[in-house]
């Protein structure tokens, strides 16, 4: 096995990421009762486990959890955009952890991080977007992992999207029913509030937004939205989802009807470019626009570079763009806004997903191979018994 070494951005930063790591850690009781559970039955014994994740504090408590449960080898990758440099650094200093993050991470570092771990074997692979699954299947190595995780809805139709025959167990948390309610409904409507509060530092009372997408996230969002007086309104390309949009509040219509209306614009959909250069004539002036899906291409931002005849940063987290006689500003270079601007979904939540994945890990460990190959659900099991730790905890 070869000596790897963290690709992180400074080293140094380890203390101040040990800091924040202290005000989540504490304030993550379930992942405090499976670090104890963990250390007394050692489920993950001697597993080596590659990891693509957002690379923030939260994570860090998870980690420990997987080293008390017996956890032989860590690779962690960050996802583009969201890595906070700090906790990085701290990460880092785990022993057997090695880190590949750095805060400017773009499409080309990541997949050169993702070429990296795969080219050694490890046994459970927990991915967010499917970037360690997908690749493994468009190029497969000579080792085959026991199985993995799949942490969001992009990740699940990213590896469907190349219709290869999925070879080990995929367990996908996103299509838990505690995940969607909680974690996407619940928790990224407060967090996308949250970022856009950060990055912006306006009101949303009374302001115009639409939200594109009314799937588990968009809905989170849009009430998160009316309950900050904002007028949420709702593009949505499934039927089913736009009567429930407009019963629930929301203002609906095609992107022609609505861009023209919006202050704001959040794309929620899943799927690369909700919003394009031909939407660009619609929007209103200096309207704000920004992303909450897993990946930046929800918005093609490249086009947007490539057509714009001025853009410069206004600070930190907004850069204007001219296009024709069109002005607009996009948040954070379209990456996730809740991870880009803020601290991503709160701590309680990541608190009862982060257990969903150190649960389903479990399975897999324990089932050892026996795991039929394909997608799959969270076990029905680890749903309750996650409910009930956060039940006994929260
Ligand atoms: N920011 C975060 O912290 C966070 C957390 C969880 C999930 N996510 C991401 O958020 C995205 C949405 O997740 P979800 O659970 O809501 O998925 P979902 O599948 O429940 O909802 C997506 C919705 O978008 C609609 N849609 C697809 N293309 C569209 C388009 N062009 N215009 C309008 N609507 C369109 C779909 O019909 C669907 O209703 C995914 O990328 C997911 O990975 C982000």
């Amino acid at each position: 096995m070869p000596e790897r070494t963290s690709q992180i951005d400074d080293p140094q930063l380890a203390a101040q990421g040990e800091a924040a790591f202290r005000w989540f850690a504490e304030r993550m009781p379930v992942q405090r009762a499976l670090g104890e559970r963990f250390g007394r039955t050692r489920p993950l014994t001697g597993r080596r486990v590659a990891v693509c994740l957002h690379v923030e504090p939260k994570l860090v408590a998870w980690i420990d959890v997987l080293i008390a449960g017996g956890v032989e080898a860590l690779a962690v990758v960050g996802c583009i955009g969201s890595t906070q440099a700090a906790t990085a650094a701290y990460l880092a200093t785990r022993p057997n952890v090695t880190v590949y993050a750095r805060e400017a991470d773009d499409w080309r570092t990541h997949n050169d991080y993702i070429t990296e771990v795969l080219s050694s074997p490890w046994e459970i692979l927990v991915d967010n977007g499917s970037s360690l699954t997908t690749r493994w299947h468009e190029s497969p190595p000579a080792w085959v992992p026991l199985g993995a995780t799949e942490e969001t809805r992009t990740g699940k139709l990213r590896l469907a999207a190349t219709g290869l025959p999925v070879r080990f167990p995929v367990i996908v948390v996103d299509d838990s029913p505690l995940k969607r309610t909680v974690e996407n409904s619940l928790g990224v409507g407060q967090s996308v509030v949250d970022g856009i509060l950060r990055a912006t530092s306006l009101i949303l009372g009374g302001k115009r937004v639409l939200v594109m997408g009314y799937g588990w996230c968009g809905q989170g969002i849009s009430r998160r939205l009316l309950g900050m007086g904002a007028i949420p309104m709702v593009c949505e390309v499934d039927p089913i989802r736009r009567l429930q949009a407009k019963l629930e509040g929301n203002l609906v219509g095609s992107p022609d009807e609505l861009l023209p209306l919006a202050d704001l614009v959040i794309t929620v959909t899943g799927r690369d470019h909700a919003l394009t250069l031909d939407h660009v004539p619609l929007l209103k002036k200096d309207a704000i626009l920004c992303n909450a899906g897993h990946f930046s291409t929800e918005i093609d931002v490249e086009a947007f570079g490539a057509a714009s005849t001025k853009t410069w940063e206004i600070r930190k987290g907004i850069t204007a763009y001219e296009i024709g006689n069109r002005k607009f500003f996009l948040l954070c270079q379209g990456h996730l806004v809740n991870l880009a601007a803020a601290d991503g979904n709160p701590i309680e939540v990541m608190d009862l997903g982060l257990a969903l994945q150190a649960l389903s890990m479990v399975e897999i460990s324990l089932a050892g191979g026996r795991l039929p190959q394909g997608v799959q659900p969270v076990p029905e099991a680890v749903n309750r018994a996650t409910a009930e730790l956060c039940l006994a905890h929260f």
